[in-house]
Formats: structure tokens, sequence, C-alpha cells
């Protein structure tokens, strides 16, 4: 009974952890190390969008480019910035102090990020800036309210507006329905993109995945040696068993 109550829990806390607690829904998606594609047009835009601020500082380039199928000379010419060299970790320039005084926080470093997040979150972090001028950099974010972080891809995106409409809510102290504005449409200003909604998220997916790689550099070779691992079990038990038979075949 008690093993039973700690598991549900357990269950419970995951759960809700999962859900992020209150707030914006997340979207979900399923991340796919295999989809090598999907990986390399992930570096491709975090290259060229979010390597100016963001480090993913715990992964040598080299094992990168060689993971994601990338010739060395390819990733060279594409990724690397031209001081570094193909061994070197994915740190940036930017000085931490100044980025803290230029956005009032640094731009973390992202090679954790799905796992400190999720991949659910990032996500539905990078489709929903939304335009808000009392904002310093006129941006705020669903998921993330307050955001130091301008919407770099706003000129793929679009601009994205926040639509309010009167929602009824429960007022926690008194227990009585009250009227409140609920601004969680999000609605793209038509032509102000280059990609349509659909190619955005296309995007945003293959992002959240190469950072999902980034995360756990390790999972398919992990799965891969798994694999081994149980079918040398199955080969081993075989011979394991003949001479098991073997040592008892004088003793019945
Ligand atoms: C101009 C600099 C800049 C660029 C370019 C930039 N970011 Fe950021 N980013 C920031 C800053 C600053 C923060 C911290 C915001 C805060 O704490 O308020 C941040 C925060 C984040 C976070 C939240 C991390 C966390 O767990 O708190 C994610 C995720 C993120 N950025 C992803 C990206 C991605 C993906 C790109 C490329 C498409 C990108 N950023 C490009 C400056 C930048």
């Amino acid at each position: 009974m008690k093993i039973f109550v700690a598991l549900s829990f357990l269950f419970a806390n995951s759960m809700a952890f999962a859900a992020g607690g209150v707030g914006y829904p997340l979207e979900d998606i399923t991340p796919n190390y295999k989809d090598k594609a999907s990986l390399q047009r992930g570096l491709a835009t975090f290259s060229h969008y979010c390597m100016g601020c963001h480090s993913i500082g715990y992964q040598r380039y080299e094992r990168t480019a060689s993971d994601l199928g990338i010739e060395i000379d390819v990733m060279l010419e594409t990724v690397i910035p031209s001081d570094k060299k193909i061994g070197d970790l994915g740190t940036i320039a930017m000085p931490a102090a100044g980025a803290a005084e230029w956005f009032g926080a640094p731009p973390p470093d992202l090679s954790l990020v799905t796992r400190k997040r999720s991949p659910e979150w990032v996500y539905t972090y990078m489709k929903t800036f939304y335009s808000d001028p009392a904002r310093p950099l006129g941006v705020n974010n669903k998921v993330f309210p307050k955001v130091g972080m301008p919407h770099v891809l706003e000129p793929l995106q679009g601009i994205q507006l926040a639509i309010c409409d009167a929602g009824i809510n429960t007022d926690l102290a008194s227990g009585e329905s009250i009227t409140e504005d609920q601004c969680d449409t999000l609605e793209i200003v038509e032509g102000s993109g280059t990609l349509s909604d659909t190619e955005y998220s296309r995007l945003i997916y293959d992002l959240v995945n190469f950072l999902e790689y980034i995360g756990e550099p390790s999972k398919a070779q992990s799965h891969k040696m798994g694999l081994y691992v149980l079918l040398f079990l199955m080969l081993f038990f075989v011979f394991a068993y003949l001479l098991k038979r073997e040592y008892w075949k004088d003793v019945h």
C-alpha cells in the first residue's frame, strides 16, 4: 500500500512537471534524434540565428559534425566562426557581463535547455513571442513572461499580436466569478513574415530537435550499444545453457 501511495505521488508529480505547472498550454512535439536531415537544418538555423548570443559550450564542433554526418569542410565554412577550430567547444565571444547589461539577463548556454525545460516548452517558447510595446524590446512571450530576448526570428514568423477577449475567471479569494481580459489568442499580421505558419513550425521543430540532440548527444550510440548488449546476452544464454547441460550430464 505504501509503495502504491509513493508511486502515485511520483506519477502525479511527474505529470504536473510535464505540464509545466499552470499557465499557457504547451504544444506537443516528438523529437527524433535519428532524423539527420532535420538535425542538420536545426544546426543551420541555430548557427545563423542563435549562436551570436547563445553558446552550446559542452560539445566540440567536430563531434556535432560527425554525429550529424556533415563534412568537416562544410562545417568549417558554414557553422564555425572564423576564429575557431574544428576541435573547439561551441562557446561564443559575447562577454557575460556585457550581455547581462544589454538584455537584463545574459543569454544562457543552451546545451541542456531541452532537459532543463522540455522540448515542448522550447518549441512553444519560440512560437509565442508577441508584440508588446510596453516591453523594452517590444516583444513579450507567453511561456516566458517579460523575457529579455528579442524575437530574432520575427522576420521569418512575422509580427504576432495577442488578441484579447473577455474571459470568465474565478476569483481565488472570494470564489466569485470575475470578468478579466484574456489575451491568449495569438495572430500573425498577414504578410509580415517570410514563412507560412507550417513552414515556421517546421523550422522550430528542426531547431528544437537539434537542441534535444545537443542535450544528449550519446543517445543514438547508447541505443545501439543497448541492442548489442541484448544480442550478446541472448547468445551467451545459449552457450551457458549448453555448458550447463554438459556439466549436469553425468550427475543424473
Ligand atoms: C540578441 C541575443 C539573442 C539571440 C540572437 C538569441 N537569444 Fe535566446 N536569449 C537571449 C537572452 C538575453 C535570454 C535570457 C532572457 C531572460 O532571462 O530574460 C535568452 C533566453 C533564451 C531561452 C530561454 C532559456 C531559459 O531556459 O531560460 C531560450 C530557449 C532561447 N533563448 C533560445 C534561443 C534560440 C533558439 C535562438 C535562435 C533562434 C536565440 N535564443 C537567439 C538572447 C538571445
